[in-house]
Formats: C-alpha cells, structure tokens, sequence
C-alpha cells in the first residue's frame, strides 16, 4: 500500500482529533489540559476526577521511590574497598505500614471505579432511547419515533440518552470520548450505552475497535441540541414509522401472535412485561431475559427454550435484519408498556 493510501486512511482520524482539540472548553475545570476532550456529560466529570486520582498516586509514588533510590543509593554508598553493611532483621511495623497504606489506596480505586461502572450501565429508566446497528464500515441509528440517521446522532441536552446497540458482522466499538463513555457493539449481542449530554455542541463519534480496513474511518458526529431545537430537528426529519410500529409489523408480518398468546395453552411464552423477568429453561437453569436472549430467541428458538414448551417455533436466521429485531424488541417492550398502563386503571 502506498504512503499516500496510508496517509489518506489516518486522515479521519486526525480531523477528529483536531476537532476534539477545537472542542476545548475554557470554563470547564480540565479541559483546558490539551489531551482531554471536554466534559460533555455528568460521567464525563466523574471518570476525569477517577483518571486524576489514578494519575496522581502514580505520580507521587513513581517520584517518591525515584528520590528515594538516589537519596539512599547516596548516603548509603560504600566509602571504602572492605565497608561490609550492617545486617537488616525487618521491621513489622514498617511492613504493617506499606502494606496498609497502598491497601487503602488501592481500595479506594476499586470501590469508586466500581460505583462508576455501576452508574455506568445502568440506564435510568426514562432515557430517551435509539438504536444503533454497527457495520463496515458506518453506524446507522434509528430514534424511537422513527428517524434515521447514519454517522450521525442527534439529542437533545440534559436528558438521559440509550443506545441499544449491535452489529451486522464483526466487532465494533462506539465510542464518545466527550462523554466518557465506550461499549463494543457486538454481532449476536445486543449492548447498551447511556448518557447525559450536559453542553451543546457538536462532538466526535469513533469506532474503538480495529473492525477492517476503513475502521479510522467510521466515525461520526453527535449534535446536542436544546429542547426545542431538537423537537424542531425531529419534526423536520422524515419519520416513518417509529421503532415499535416496525416492530408491530414485523411481528404481524412473521405472525407472532398465533403463538404468543396471552391465554392459557398458548404454543409460545406470553410476551407482556416479559423484559427483566427470570424464566425457567427446559433442561434446568433459570435465565433473565434480556435483549440478547430475545434476539436469540427469535433467530435460533431452539437454543434456550423456556420450560414448558415444545421446540415448534421456526428459527428465523436469515430472515429478518439486525435492525428488524431491533425494533421487534422495541415493540415487545411496548407490550409491557401497554400491560402497565392498562394495570394502572
Ligand atoms: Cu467499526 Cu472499527
């Protein structure tokens, strides 16, 4: 491959760094230290604080033990050809000592990394939500009520954003450096991402995930917008149909529902508020559902079958697309949805 091929493939990439670096914002704290994109979500801030902490303990101690090497290495040198040092016999409370203190220290990083990772992917419940299906080389996204978008995802600020996210073919990564967060976007597994923009702007999507030969090249950009702002945006994009019409098509188009069925007897597992719940496998074995159980479920319905019921269902590979299921999962959900608002009366 030639210099310039070359050249031209890190071109993408070297553009957004430079719109990170554009993205610099003065007022808020850190941002202004070159390396660092701005903070644009409340996660943002909390893995920056997280990062300085792990920097500053490195930093203390690599210097610490540097000095310490000189300065003993110094007042302790042999002075003469025959010096022999005294024997050393330990001391418990020196030992007590370096190893409590790195303990804490250490401790400390483990319990707040852990209390991030938690706030991390667990998205609040009324997040706003999209999809996202990943592949070579673009991201495609489709909002709730329908519009799509590729390389290319519009939110609205101070409102908690999902993704709901897989892939066509191989590995991939989305990645939003401003609001501190990555997840791989995987085929066969359905991830989610959450956030909550905190400034306007535009800001760099990546793939993180070396995923072929224009990998550098499948970025993209998010564009937090006020409220209204992204209302008009919304009303201004063509819609279509929203995720859970498709999805309701679909399920009419596949004919789900001679099978699952609310009624006792049913073929197939009744799917209201079926999310989240823990179910019983033939075989032994208990499993929450979850996005990449019903996904599997709906491609190959043999591999987990729920207790209870016989292996009748057609396995559906090759017949609907990522984003299919995507907005089949999209409409199961609104069968809760429904199930909880009729409950409620
Ligand atoms: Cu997709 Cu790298």
């Amino acid at each position: 491959m030639g210099l310039e091929a070359n050249i031209s493939m890190l071109a993408p990439g070297l553009r957004g760094m430079t719109a990170w670096l554009q993205n610099q914002s003065p007022q808020i704290p850190y941002s202004g230290v070159p390396v660092f994109p701005t903070q644009g979500s409340d996660m943002a801030r909390n893995v920056d604080y997280l990062y300085f902490y792990l920097v500053a303990v490195t930093v203390f101690f690599t210097v610490g033990i540097f000095l310490a090497i000189f300065y003993f290495a110094i007042k302790y040198r042999r002075r003469e050809d025959d010096e022999v040092g005294e024997p050393i016999h330990g001391s418990t409370r020196l030992e007590i000592i370096w190893s409590v203190i790195p303990f804490l220290i250490t401790m400390v990083m483990f319990g707040w990394g852990a209390s991030l990772f938690y706030d991390m992917y667990q998205p609040p419940q009324d997040a706003m939500q999209l999809t996202v299906v990943g592949k070579q080389w673009m991201w495609k996204v489709q909002h709730a009520t329908g519009q799509r978008e590729i390389n290319e995802v519009h939110v609205p600020v101070g409102k908690p954003v999902k993704l709901v996210m897989t892939s066509e073919d191989v590995i991939h990564s989305f990645y939003l450096p401003v609001f501190r967060v990555k997840k791989d976007v995987i085929p066969g597994r359905i991830t989610q991402l959450w956030f909550t923009p905190t400034t306007t702007g535009t800001f760099h999507l990546f793939c993180a995930e070396y995923c072929g030969t224009k990998h550098a090249g499948m970025g993209g950009r998010v564009v937090v917008m006020e409220p209204a702002e992204f209302q008009a945006w919304l009303a201004g994009a063509p819609a279509g149909e929203t995720l859970e019409q498709a999805g309701a098509r679909l399920f009419k188009q596949f004919n789900c529902a001679t099978c699952h069925e609310q009624v006792a007897g049913a073929r197939g597992p009744a799917l209201e508020n079926i999310l989240g719940r823990s179910v019983e496998l033939q075989g032994g074995g208990k499993i929450t559902v979850d996005e990449t159980y019903l996904r599997e479920s709906i491609l190959q319905p043999s591999a987990k079958l729920v207790a209870g019921y016989e292996n009748v269902m057609p396995a559906y590979q090759g017949q609907i697309s990522e984003e299919g299921i995507l907005q089949l999962i999209a409409y199961v959900k609104s069968l809760t949805k429904e199930e909880r608002k009729a409950a409620q009366k």
